[in-house]
């Protein structure tokens, strides 16, 4: 297999590499801040993803390098996150240093080679994908044994306590499930995993804002200390809730004179989101694409809304695209704050409407999204 991963590693090391693995990006379908709050969210891994080649080293290092970055070496067992220019060593590493802890042996370190082929900053999980890749690769490399859920818990905790980023286990668990032409559909309170098929004729298109809020990470861990604090508050009229998605939309309302006003909209979004999880999973079932996209257009609204994690630019993309007749609905996907706005479409959606709605955008906002098609694609795998 002469692959460019395969280059990059022989340009780097010595000897071939005895295993690949390669991991997806994801698409979040609808389910927004759901899965740290309980909840259900659905989503689709994509055919673009990150691979990774490894071998066996015969000292304690272990030496990384990327299509994007330089060599990085770090010795086996000395795991610090790191900062600045090699802080995207910090997936491969967390992953490296959950694995240790579940028990994996590592008599010796390894080489590793990474290229993606991920727009990068395209709010398609780049991170899970590194995370799931490496975890497969070294899992192969040192003999270490674990089911799909495993592999997916792995890079969520190496995200968690490694990276420090508290997300769900959305991002790991569609990278690890995912099927082509269907969706992963999560149960986050159980951490149950289901794959559903897509209705023929339905399309992904992905349009990134290419802005990015200032403090992603910490307007990231606000709303998550919000839903935290929402859910405390509504704990004194129902203290049997674990969770936000425990509680009803009647009870919610019920609550509403307990809660801070915030609060109300933040459990609102999450209240509300899991409704719409649920009811697109009917639609889908229906095979009726239009009212998937009327959901999918509400759930950005209650983004825009009551989360307030959109901005003006992922607010236009969505606004441009519910005006095209070929798209089903748009929304937000991921954590927000910037990124990329997901479009369901026909089939007969194209580049050129693509186009159009980049020229409506570049006019208001100065800026070119990046655009491009995509399909659901397979989960996580050794190649
Ligand atoms: C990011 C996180 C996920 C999830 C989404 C929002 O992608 O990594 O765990 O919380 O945001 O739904």
């Amino acid at each position: 297999m002469d692959t460019p991963t395969r280059k990059l590693f022989e340009q780097h090391f010595t000897g071939s590499p005895t295993y690949f693995a390669f991991a997806p990006g994801r698409i979040e379908f609808i389910g927004n801040h759901t899965d740290y709050n309980g909840g259900l969210v659905m989503g689709a891994a994509v055919t673009e993803g990150i691979t990774v080649a490894v071998s066996l080293r015969d000292d304690a290092n272990i030496n990384i390098v990327s299509d994007a970055g330089d060599l990085v070496e770090i010795p086996l067992g000395d795991y610090q996150p790191l900062a600045g220019a090699s802080s995207w060593t910090n997936y491969p590493i967390g992953v490296t240093k959950v694995m240790a802890a579940l028990g994996m042996k590592m008599p010796t370190g390894y080489n590793m080679a990474v290229t993606s082929t991920l727009p990068s900053g395209a709010g398609m999980s780049s991170s899970a994908a590194f995370e799931l890749a490496t975890a497969k690769a070294l899992a192969a490399l040192y003999g270490y044994e674990t089911d799909t859920a495993g592999f997916a818990r792995i890079g969520r905790k190496a995200e968690n306590e490694f990276v420090g980023m508290p997300c769900g286990i959305l991002d790991q668990g569609v990278s690890a499930f995912g099927k082509a032409n269907h969706l992963v559909k999560i149960d986050c309170a159980t951490e149950t995993f289901v794959t559903e098929p897509m209705p023929r004729g339905a399309h992904f298109w992905i349009f990134n804002s290419n802005k990015k809020h200032a403090l992603v990470d910490s307007a990231y861990a606000d709303r998550h200390r919000e839903c935290h604090e929402a859910l405390a508050q509504l704990q004194t009229d129902h203290p049997q809730a674990n969770n936000l998605s425990q509680i009803t939309e009647a009870q919610l309302l019920g609550s509403k004179s307990k809660l801070d006003d915030l609060l109300y909209l933040r459990a609102a979004h999450i209240v509300g989101e899991n409704a719409r999880v649920r009811a697109v999973e009917s639609a889908l079932l229906n095979e009726d694409l239009k009212a998937v996209g009327a959901t999918l257009n509400a759930s950005h609204e209650s983004s825009r809304v009551n989360f307030e994690n959109s901005t003006e630019e992922l607010d236009t993309l969505v606004e441009l695209l519910k005006l095209q007749p070929n798209v089903y609905g748009a929304r937000l996907t991921g954590g927000g704050f910037g990124g990329a706005v997901m479009a369901l479409t026909d089939a007969d959606f194209g580049q050129a409407h693509a186009d159009l709605i980049a020229a409506a955008f570049e006019a208001k906002h100065g800026l070119q999204p990046s655009i491009f098609h995509t399909r659901a694609g397979d989960g996580a795998k050794l190649l």
